[in-house]
């Protein structure tokens, strides 16, 4: 299969939604990581996505709207607590787990009686659902296992040959995926840490939880609330290791073993901010110190170029891990197997 990548305009996005209505697959963007969507209500087309992607069949999809007024026929209930957190931040980088209707095909839910529902914010994708008169199913569309696609650069290396089209909308403004949040109970649970903070939902519904899971990895045997949380994520092929603590440590420490890797052969390379002094040694940068939303945007990047580069070894400076920081340090522990050495 050819796969082509068009730059959104009003012909490419019609192209796009005829392709979803056909029950094929588009690489959409959207504000937060680049999605791999096909018609969430055609059990046939939403099978494509996991053969794509090499997917586990128990991971559920998220369903993409692109207005308010298209939920209702998806879930049989908004509580008090999801409705209020709609309203402050839709269309955004929110995921919300309602209980399903009978509408939604087993394959999107994975078996689970909730849907996950999303209205993004990027205007081209709430032009492509609108247009394609569906809901759209979409994971991140990267292969599985891979950092999730904040390029179309990115979709392409994952599924050039899998899919016919991708849209290109540029780089992904937020740069990590959604906030996940099980909205079925009266109190919010983060299940997955993104753009919307614990912090902002605390501010609107009054309380919240975040899953024990978030900063820690899973134990044999453990149960967990979201079935993406079980599987290994984001791993460059890199030893990744990450170093917290006092920033003049943090940074003589990297130094010293980054230096001691080369010495032993390895190839190593430094995640680390453009404030911080590294020498000549190899840098992937993560932004500014003061703005950790740059390396939101800049981590699933990074973390590609590791691998493209062929290094070996990946020693990273941590974020704080509050706001916009608890999804980097979520998503860089993930691609650490949890490896964090205070220092
Ligand atoms: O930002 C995003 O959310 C991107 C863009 C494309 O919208 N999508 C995305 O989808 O990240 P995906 O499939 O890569 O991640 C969805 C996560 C998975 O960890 C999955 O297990 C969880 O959400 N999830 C989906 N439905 C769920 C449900 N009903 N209950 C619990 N967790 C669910
Ligand atoms: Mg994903």
């Amino acid at each position: 299969m050819l796969t082509q990548v068009k730059p959104v305009s009003p012909e490419a996005v019609e192209e796009a939604a005829r392709l979803i209505r056909a029950g094929d697959l588009v690489g959409m963007p959207t504000e937060t990581v680049y999605g791999l969507g096909a018609d969430a209500l055609n059990a046939q087309a939403v099978l494509k996505i996991f053969a794509a992607k090499g997917r586990p069949a128990d991971n559920p999809l998220i369903v993409h709207v692109s207005a308010l007024t298209e939920i209702p026929p998806l879930v049989r209930a908004i509580p008090e607590a999801a409705a209020r957190l709609m309203e402050a931040f839709w269309p955004g980088p929110m995921t919300l787990i309602l209980p399903k209707a009978d509408c939604i095909p087993d394959a999107v839910s994975a078996g689970l009686d909730t849907v996950g529902i999303r209205l993004p914010a990027s205007e081209a994708a709430r032009m492509l659902i609108r247009a394609s008169g569906r809901p759209i199913a979409a994971p991140s569309a990267n292969r599985s296992g891979k950092p999730s696609p904040t390029t179309a650069q990115h979709v392409f290396e994952d599924m050039n040959g899998r899919i016919p089209l991708i849209l290109d909308d540029g780089p992904c403004a937020v740069g990590v995926e959604s906030s996940v949040i099980d909205a079925t109970g009266d109190v919010p649970v983060v299940l997955r840490p993104g753009g919307i903070t614990p912090e902002m939902i605390r501010d609107v519904c009054g309380g919240v939880r975040v899953d024990e899971h978030v900063m820690r990895p899973l134990e044999e045997g453990e149960i967990v609330r979201s079935p993406g949380m079980k599987y290994r994520h984001y791993a460059p092929r890199a030893k990744t290791v990450i170093f917290e603590g006092e920033a003049q440590r943090v940074m003589e420490t990297i130094c010293a073993r980054y230096d001691a890797a080369e010495a032993a052969g390895e190839r190593p390379a430094i995640l680390g901010f453009d404030e911080h002094d590294f020498g000549a040694r190899t840098r992937i940068s993560l932004g500014s110190v003061r703005r950790p939303q740059e390396a939101a945007a800049r981590l699933f990047g990074a973390l590609r170029e590791l691998d493209a580069r062929g290094e070996t070894v990946a020693l990273c400076e941590a974020v704080e891990a509050t706001g916009i920081g608890l999804a980097v340090m979520n998503r860089m522990g993930r691609a650490a197997g949890f490896d964090i050495e205070r220092v």
